[in-house]
């Protein structure tokens, strides 16, 4: 392991089938005003909305509601909620949904007290706040970004077709506390499971397919991803299998926390084409990222041959007998296609939307990042988009 770094995360889980029994002690450590956020209205469905708001007035909270976080929230979304937070003096925002409506909650922390425009200052200009933050704590219901123990706030600003993703550097701005309750995942529709399921193995491999130490991040990486494998096959059968959905939501926490990219450049080209996609289209963030992730790693795999080649033995189990290391590399590719195709994923760009008219707004709208295996062109983007078209 070479290189140096810091590791701090300050989140608190509470894990498992009674989680939310420690909501009401955890609100005790923040004042009465208390921001509900919330998504397009499956907690309501669910029985998930009446048994936090059950909590919220038993610990006497005053509460304000921000409804209606759509999925890949929009920079619109956001102005409207800063302006609900300043005027309810906000202490808490309690996020109860997925990725979007903790990425939101996070994204509305950073800019109440902001006196800037926090898509220019946050999502152009990628600047860390210089103002006071509120404390964000989250009750996920659907399992994938890790959002519940990271820093990362994803906002869509689709009048300039740009989908950006900041993870601000302070710890502080990670949810305060998460609660994870892997029943309360069980209502998801099996698209959205699957999708969170890919989510969690493409922030693995964007991590994973960096570097050229002995990493021990490499080692957990490998782990997390045979478990995902392992426990996404059994719930991709039975959704309803409690042990397999819960590994998946643990596994979907440690692949993002920041743990497994310590010591490594990090790659999250996927991501940056997969986003790209979303801001022209609006698709399902984990559909992007399966639509073009063949298509990427089968370009770069010989700039990163020796690590697609262990990538293959030891996720894969692809035996190295009478193969040449291509070989193996393009073996353990083909594994993880035939497991994407178990699954039900987008395998094509035509399915989340791409289309010959809109791929130049995608190359357009992808950012360059040089941490991987092989530093992209703007002409290598739109290759890799021909590609899985
Ligand atoms: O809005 P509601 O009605 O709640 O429905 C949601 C939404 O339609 C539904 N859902 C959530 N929990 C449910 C449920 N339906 C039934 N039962 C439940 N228990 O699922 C749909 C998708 O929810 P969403 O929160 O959008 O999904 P996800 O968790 O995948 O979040 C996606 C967002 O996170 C960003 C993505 O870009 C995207 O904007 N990301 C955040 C990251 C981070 N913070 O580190 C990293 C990721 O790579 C990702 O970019
Ligand atoms: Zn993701």
């Amino acid at each position: 392991m070479l290189g140096d770094f810091s590791y701090c995360n300050p989140t608190k889980l509470y894990f498992g089938e009674n989680a939310l029994a420690e909501l009401g002690p955890e609100l005790r450590h923040y004042g009465p005003n208390v921001v509900l956020i919330y998504g397009g209205g499956s907690i309501k469905k669910n029985g998930i909305y009446d048994a936090v708001t059950d909590i919220l007035a038993r610990e006497g909270k005053n509460v304000a509601e921000i409804a209606g976080v759509m999925p890949n929230p929009t920079v619109e979304k956001l102005y409207e909620g800063v302006e609900i937070a300043r005027a309810h003096r906000a202490d808490l925002l309690l996020a109860v949904g997925g990725g979007s409506v903790c990425d939101y909650a996070k994204a509305v922390s950073v800019s109440v007290h902001c006196d800037e425009d926090p898509w220019e200052k946050y999502f152009i200009r990628f600047e860390e706040p210089d103002c006071p933050t509120l404390s964000v704590g989250c009750v996920l219901t659907m399992v994938g970004t890790g959002s519940e123990m990271n820093a990362g706030a994803v906002i869509t600003n689709r009048a300039v077709k740009l989908k950006i993703g900041h993870v601000f550097k302070d710890e502080k701005i990670m949810p305060r506390f998460a609660i994870l309750n892997p029943r309360f995942t069980m209502t998801l529709p099996h698209k959205q499971m699957v999708a969170g399921c890919f989510d969690i193995f493409s922030h693995i491999c964007e991590q994973y397919f960096s570097g050229t130490d002995d990493n021990t991040s490499d080692y957990l990486s490998e782990g997390l991803m045979r478990s995902l494998i392992h426990s996404s096959r059994i719930a991709n059968r039975d959704p309803q299998d409690y042990e397999a959905r819960s590994n998946i939501m643990w596994t979907a926490t440690w692949a993002l926390n920041t743990l497994v990219s310590r010591g490594k450049s990090t790659d999250w080209m996927v991501h940056m084409i997969g986003q790209a996609i979303g801001a022209v289209t609006d698709a399902t963030h984990g559909m992007t990222l399966s639509a073009v992730s063949l298509a990427y790693y089968r370009y770069i795999l010989e700039a990163g041959l020796h690590k697609f080649v262990r990538f293959a033995q030891n996720v894969w189990g692809v035996s190295s007998e009478g193969k040449t290391d291509r070989e193996i590399a393009m073996a353990g590719l083909s594994a993880m296609e035939d497991w994407m195709k178990e699954l039900g994923l987008a395998m094509r760009g035509s399915e989340v939307g791409l289309t010959e008219e809109n791929l130049e707004d995608v190359v357009g709208g992808t950012l360059i990042l040089k941490g991987g295996y092989k530093v992209l062109t703007k002409e290598d983007v739109r290759s890799i988009l021909r590609a899985c078209l």
